[in-house]
């Protein structure tokens, strides 16, 4: 199949809020959102295209409160008749190249509890970049008066050669 991947254009922003609405786990940001990763956090979002059409979306973002250079890996979302093809761990893996040209050492990410085609598609992508993953301790965050909370399984991960 023939599936091109590059970096987020605004241009893509209608098509990402597509993908994202298809799929569970996930929830849309508005499009102006969409437009900063574009614009300030270029080279670390990305899409999937099918026939010009984007059928993934992936995003990541710098820490700027860690010592180290460190990435966190935001919303991967496939089109649901694109998924188990490779299309999510090609993604990451671009995102993944990119971060060379930010020094980035460390990568972090989190995935729901049930998500295990989420963990698997980290877990390779990650392994085949020649990163080693370690799981920390679990992300329960809550906003009280908004009344909303999230549990997240929480990994860090660090490139094989490099001292930590
Ligand atoms: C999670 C998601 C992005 C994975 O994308 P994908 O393109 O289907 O994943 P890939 O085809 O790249 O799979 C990568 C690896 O994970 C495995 N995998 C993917 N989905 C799987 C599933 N449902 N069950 C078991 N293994 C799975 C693949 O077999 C592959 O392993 P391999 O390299 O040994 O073949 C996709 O399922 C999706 O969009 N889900 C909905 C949104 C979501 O949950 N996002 C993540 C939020 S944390």
């Amino acid at each position: 199949m023939d599936i091109f991947v590059r970096n987020l254009d605004t241009s893509d922003i209608p098509e990402v809020l597509q993908i994202i609405n298809g799929c569970p786990h996930l929830e849309a940001h508005s499009p102006f959102i969409y437009w900063i990763l574009s614009n300030y956090f270029t080279n670390l979002s990305v899409v999937a295209l099918h026939k010009n059409k984007v059928i993934g979306f992936s995003s990541a973002i710098l820490s700027s409160n860690s010592k180290k250079k460190l990435a966190y890996i935001w919303q991967v979302g496939v089109d649901i008749n694109f998924r188990k093809k490779g299309i999510g761990k090609r993604m990451i893996k671009e995102i993944l190249c990119n971060f060379e040209k930010h020094n980035i050492e460390s990568v972090e990410f989190s995935v729901p509890p049930n998500n295990f085609a989420s963990l698997k598609m980290f877990q390779k992508a990650l392994s085949e970049s020649s990163y080693q993953i370690k799981e920390m301790a679990d992300l329960n965050i809550s906003v009280k008066n908004i009344n909303w909370t999230e549990s997240h399984r929480h990994f860090t991960a660090n490139l094989i050669n490099q001292k930590h």
